[in-house]
């Protein structure tokens, strides 16, 4: 595990960006370290592209300070330029060249020498599938292809770490995918990665450390079983119940009363689901507790289509910390 001791790649001490009487991001403290990938999870307007602008230089923050790569941001700019990549959150690609054009302006503007920036071009387009358009109009590529193409365009300098603002926001399935493969093997071949995602399941899936921004603020940090950890009554079961049967009706009720009076239980009712999630307070047989459950709504004769046990996925805890029921 890495230690505190790591020099971290990306590094935010206070970091505070004031717009007017908005403050967009609020004492913002952030470490990440090499080769982690760091998920920054939050609602619209929560203050995730304002960090990155910040951290990649593109706007100076109204105080605090940051280190990339162990460089100062605000007095060292010029060094950490060299370290890191982009991809924005509204692709910084050229629509009238080809993707080869693309990649080829990059290779110049950074003044790689021409054998070598080639085979970078050709190993990057092999990697975004993009092998067999590379000499189409960048416009006339799918949404994902583009995507994949700006993330070959922020990887031409080799970059140490990687900012991506919602890498695959409006994407297809399938297109996500190939993104998600695509972070997994920068992530093996060392790159440091700042990722920033509406998908709980993305963030779940790919990072090391979670972080959740709620205007401004960093509000909770941590590994996902971290995370679900320290939330508060969210370790239990899951049951769905069929359509036709509202967890909220009369009979359920009735039949939640009577499981109550067996358990010390917290019982919440999700309609947009149709799920109840059952909370086991006492630390009691646990395996025990699963079963008599299961063997209840046989009893009460519940329809359910789904009966789950463990722990709270990303979004639930999402839902807990917008609740502020994050324990303290
Ligand atoms: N240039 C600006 N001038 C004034 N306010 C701004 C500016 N840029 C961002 N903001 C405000 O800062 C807040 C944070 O915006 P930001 O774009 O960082 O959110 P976000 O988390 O990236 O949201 P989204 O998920 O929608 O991309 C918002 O209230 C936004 O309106
Ligand atoms: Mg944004």
């Amino acid at each position: 595990m890495l230690s505190s001791g790591t020099q971290a790649s990306v590094s935010a001490r206070n970091l505070t960006k004031q717009f007017g009487q908005r403050l967009s991001v609020d004492n913002l403290n952030l470490n990440i370290y090499p080769g982690e990938l760091y998920a920054l999870l939050g609602d619209n307007g929560a203050g995730k592209t304002t960090t990155i602008s910040m951290l990649t230089t593109l706007l100076p923050p109204s105080s605090g300070e940051f280190f990339i790569c162990g460089f100062n941001g605000l007095t060292q700019a010029e060094k950490i330029k060299g370290c890191f990549g982009v991809v924005s959150q509204d692709l910084a690609v050229y629509n009238e060249l080809t993707p080869y054009e693309n990649l080829k302006f990059l290779s110049d503007l950074y003044g790689l020498p021409k054998k070598l920036g080639e085979e970078r071009i050709e190993k990057l387009l092999r990697r975004a599938g993009l092998v067999d358009r590379l000499n189409d109009r960048t416009e006339n590529l799918s949404g994902g292809m583009m995507r994949r193409l700006a993330i070959a365009c922020a990887m031409i300098n080799e970059p140490k770490v990687l900012f991506m603002d919602e890498p695959t926001v409006g994407l297809d399935p399938a297109a996500r995918r190939l993104i998600w493969a695509t972070l997994k093997e920068l992530k093996s071949a060392g790159v440091t990665i700042l990722l920033t995602t509406h998908y709980l399941e993305e963030a779940e899936l790919l990072a090391d450390r979670i972080g959740i921004i709620r205007s401004g603020r960093l509000t909770i940090e941590g590994t996902v079983p971290e995370l679900a950890q320290r939330i508060r009554g969210m370790r239990g079961i899951s049951i769905r119940l069929v359509q036709e049967c509202s967890v909220d009706s009369a009979p359920i009720a009735a039949a939640i009363d009577l499981l109550k009076s067996k358990f010390d239980l917290e019982v919440r009712l999700d309609n947009l689901r149709n799920t109840i999630y059952l909370t086991q307070l006492a630390d009691d047989d646990v395996e025990h507790y699963h079963k008599e459950v299961f063997a209840w709504l046989y009893q009460e004769n519940i329809p359910f289509l789904r009966f789950a046990t463990g722990e709270p996925n990303l979004e639930e805890v999402f839902l807990a910390v917008s609740r502020d029921e994050v324990a303290k």
